[in-house]
């Protein structure tokens, strides 16, 4: 008996990096996992390699900004599978570093609202129903400890994220009484391909933070997402767990 048996889950944002270690973590102990990305060629090849890897894994291309995209995929899992028992929501951008507020374009700040938040949103609304019916689920989103404490240079990004903050806590509260976790996580740097988006003032201000004095893996956040996803994680709901090498003091 694995933890995730005969459970179905979406992670988006699982063509690469952080998503895509916890899609391979959920289907390894079990779970059938519907991969979801806009970067259609790499899903692909995710889906693949995790086939080959033994899990049962399967691609949709989505823009988790766009409503009938995320409508028309989550109903799609529903009906094929009947049961939808865990949302992880990993897709993010980053937007502009290493940029004061004042060079900040608006069109770029609401861009990172619109992936980070807005599609955080849209897939949080659509998959409560499921959940619902079946009085069981689990959501996580990705958020950041920018959005804790704030990163100077990239502030749609930290601003966007404490946003995503503001969400989890008060839609866990909306259906704590019905069986559904809502939760977010809070890593600081985490090795990934979003670290070739980042400054390198930016990257190397916020390595410098970590007591621990390296970045975290991905392995690290597949394996505390895939605890707060699981069953066992029973009694937590509406909360911003840390994952920081020590930087976050609170
Ligand atoms: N890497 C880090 O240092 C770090 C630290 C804290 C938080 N995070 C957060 O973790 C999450 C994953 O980051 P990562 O490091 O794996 O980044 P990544 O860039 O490697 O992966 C992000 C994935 O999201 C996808 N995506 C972006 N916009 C999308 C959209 N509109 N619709 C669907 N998919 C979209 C991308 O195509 C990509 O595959 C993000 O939310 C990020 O903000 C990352």
């Amino acid at each position: 008996m694995q933890r995730f048996d005969q459970q179905v889950a979406i992670v988006t944002g699982a063509a690469r990096g952080i998503g895509k270690a916890i899609a391979r973590r959920l289907g390894k102990e079990g779970a059938q996992v519907f991969l979801m990305d806009l970067l259609e060629i790499q899903l692909q090849e995710t889906v693949e390699e995790l086939s080959q890897e033994g899990y049962l894994v399967q691609a949709i291309p989505v823009d988790i900004c766009q409503e009938n995209q995320v409508k028309s995929a989550i109903q799609r899992v529903a009906e094929s599978t009947g049961r939808i028992d865990i949302l992880v929501n990993s897709a993010g951008i980053i937007g502009l570093t290493n940029t004061n507020i004042v060079d900040y374009d608006l069109a770029t700040f609401e861009q990172v609202h619109r992936v980070n938040l807005t599609g955080a949103f849209l897939l949080t609304k659509y998959t409560i129903p499921s959940m619902l019916s079946q009085q069981y689920g689990r959501i996580l989103h990705i958020a950041s400890i920018g959005g804790k404490e704030g990163n100077p240079g990239m502030i749609g990004y930290a601003a966007s994220k404490s946003g995503l903050m503001g969400l989890v806590k008060g839609v866990g509260k909306e259906y704590a009484g019905q069986g559904i976790t809502v939760n977010g996580l809070a890593p600081a740097v985490i090795a990934t391909p979003m670290n070739q988006d980042t400054a390198p003032e930016t990257l190397a201000y916020m390595a410098s933070k970590i007591p621990m004095g390296r970045l975290g893996t991905v392995d690290e956040v597949a394996s505390i997402a895939c605890w707060i996803v699981s069953k066992e994680a029973s009694f937590n709901t509406g909360f911003v767990f840390d994952l920081s090498g020590g930087r976050a003091t609170f």
